[in-house]
Parts: structure tokens; sequence; C-alpha cells
């Protein structure tokens, strides 16, 4: 059976392809998703999709997560800078976590250069576009290979 793998997005990132494309590129959240569970069937992984724009249900899969996947892959949007609860759900959940950003946070404004999630993270990728999240899922197949989920 496939390892599964949770692929978290917050906020806003459900606009993309029509959000500051210069920023964020123009494919489309379903793109990206689609892309990316095709990917990781290559991989040997079960990629599984969900966006919220809020913190709440967020912090909530995260919670829900533990004993059904063996990591997520968690671009937190603008959480990342400020949801001390959603760290707080990762280290609680136990969770291998890999942080994505599409753009490279800390060329941005000060306040993007603070991160929580990176708190807890396995490892943070940045300012690669949405290949970042095909590069988080070959890192988790690999880390997976290494040590399996139990
Ligand atoms: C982002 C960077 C965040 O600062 C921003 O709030 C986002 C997207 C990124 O993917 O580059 O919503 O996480």
């Amino acid at each position: 059976m496939a390892t599964s793998i949770l692929l978290l997005n917050g906020p806003n990132l459900n606009l993309l392809g029509t959000r500051q494309p210069e920023i964020y590129g123009r494919e489309t959240l379903a793109d990206v998703e689609k892309r990316c569970v095709e990917h990781g069937r290559k991989l040997g992984l079960k990629v599984v999709c969900r966006q919220s724009n809020s913190e709440g249900e967020l912090v909530t899969w995260v919670q829900q997560a533990r004993g059904k996947f063996a990591g997520i892959v968690l671009n937190a949007g603008a959480y990342t800078h400020t949801s001390v609860a959603l760290m707080d759900a990762i280290s609680s959940a136990e969770m291998a976590v890999i942080e994505v950003h599409l753009s490279n946070i800390h060329q941005r404004e000060t306040f993007r250069h603070l991160s929580y999630i990176s708190k807890v993270s396995v490892g943070m990728i940045c300012g690669l576009g949405s290949q970042g999240y095909d590069l988080a899922l070959e890192a988790f197949a690999k880390r997976l290979k290494a040590k399996p989920a139990k």
C-alpha cells in the first residue's frame, strides 16, 4: 500500500493562477495538485490535497493527520508568519512537515522573514515556484525509504 502524504495549502492559495502571477506564477492550485498527485504516484506516495483559508481548519487537519499520514507538505501562506496555533499543532502531532513557499520569503518584506512553521518543520523550500512541492515529495520519498513510517 502506498504511503500517504498530506499536501496542505493555506489562505489565498486557492487563488493561484490569478493572484499576483508575477510572484506566484500562472498555474492554478488544481494544476499544481494534479501534478503533485501524479508525481507522488511515481514516487510510491499517495498524495491527498487540501486547501483552506481558515487557520482553525488547518489546525484540525494537522491534528487529524496523526497516524494517517507519514508527513505533510505545508504551504501555510500568511499563517506561516503569524500562527503559533499551527506551529503547536505540528509539534503536538509529532508530524514530519516539509514547508514550501512559492516565493523566496527572505527576499520579500521583513514580516515574511519569520516563519513559525520553520521552527517545527524538517526543512523548508522557498523561491522555486511550484517545483518546491515536487521537491518536498521527493524528499519525503527518500526519507521514508531510509526510515519507513511506523
Ligand atoms: C507564500 C508566502 C507568504 O508570505 C504569503 O503570505 C503567501 C504565499 C508563498 O508560497 O510564497 O500566501 O507562502
